[in-house]
């Protein structure tokens, strides 16, 4: 069985900071690895919405000089016909070499995973993990802070249902000196498998609250999410909810004067535009990022397949 990457302890911290290593030889020297896939075919299977995710895969593949197959529709696939996760895996394995997986099941990646004959990725699935998300958020917090330990981070939003703040959280828990900062309305506080299973068995330091104002001085990054509308049971609910918190010129005064501002985009209210200017508004310059860090772990686990 090829090896997959389906939540983000898959890879150890040094595999991370290789990757990190990679990545920012991409962006120094673009020219080097243009060709290095040639022939080789990535397939984006992609049962969710998704702009940068899906795109940023696709631009680093092509920019490694690869293909791209892509099913960017659930409905536009075999799987609308109710074929399984498991058959459409083992099928795409004919005709690709890696295949990334968005899906709003549970664990469906890594069912995939288990029937495909090539690597999977798990592209986000369902409430749960999308750890190329973090390693996008990792690269971009070592490149904007140089150093990924010793920080403390304010995740803020819907940290319920939202699945980049529990692979970044998993992640980050393997930093010496990391704080969280867990800030969301009473009803989207952090599942007990993250906060139990990760942050309190590894005693790290952390505090629970709504209010962002409060804790804004003390944060080096602030990840902002956006309320998850398609994991709700009911709209009424959501739309009570959805704009909890709204970062604005006015709150970044209580921040840091290098504290960063990350979300994982798309924002719908959480972010007033007005913040964009602000040079510690990095979240534009992490999706750029997500193309390059796609494009480590495309080289990285073709050629572990024995593919380069
Ligand atoms: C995130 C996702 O899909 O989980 N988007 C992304 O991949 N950049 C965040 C979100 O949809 O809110």
């Amino acid at each position: 069985m090829s090896r997959s990457l389906i939540r983000i302890t898959d890879l150890s911290v040094k595999e991370i900071d290789e990757l990190i290593e990679t990545a920012n030889d991409i962006i120094a020297n673009p020219a080097k690895y243009a060709e290095i896939c040639h022939g080789k075919k990535l397939a984006t299977l992609f049962f969710e919405p998704s702009t940068r995710t899906r795109l940023s895969f696709e631009a680093a593949m092509y920019e490694l000089g690869g293909y791209v197959l892509s099913v960017s529709e659930g409905q536009s696939s075999s799987a609308a016909k109710g074929e399984s996760v498991a058959d459409t895996a083992r099928t795409v394995s004919c005709y690709a070499d890696i295949i990334a997986m968005r899906h709003p099941k549970e664990g469906a990646p890594l069912v995939a995973a288990q029937h495909a004959t090539v690597p999977v990725i798990n592209a986000g699935d369902g409430g749960h993990n999308h750890p190329t998300q973090t390693l996008t958020d990792l690269l971009t917090i070592s490149r904007e802070k140089g150093k990924l330990d010793g920080l403390t981070i304010g995740v803020c939003g819907d940290l319920k249902f939202g699945r980049t703040v529990h692979s970044l959280i998993e992640a980050m828990s393997r930093y010496p000196g990391v704080r969280f900062m867990l800030i969301s309305p009473e009803e989207l506080k952090l599942p007990s498998y993250v906060k139990k299973d990760i942050i309190q068995r590894k005693r790290i330091e952390y505090k629970q609250t709504t209010d962002l104002e409060g804790v804004m001085p003390a944060l080096d990054v602030l990840y902002m999410t956006r309320v998850q509308r398609e994991r709700f049971l009911s709209e009424e609910e959501y739309l009570r909810l959805k704009d909890s918190y709204i970062l604005t010129p006015e709150k970044m005064r209580w921040a840091k004067e290098d504290m960063i501002v990350m979300h994982p985009l798309p924002r719908v209210n959480e972010i007033s535009v007005a913040v964009d200017d602000d040079p510690r508004a990095c979240y534009f310059r992490q999706a750029l990022n997500g193309k390059y860090i796609r494009m480590a772990l495309i080289l990285k686990m073709l050629k572990e397949d024995g593919k380069l």
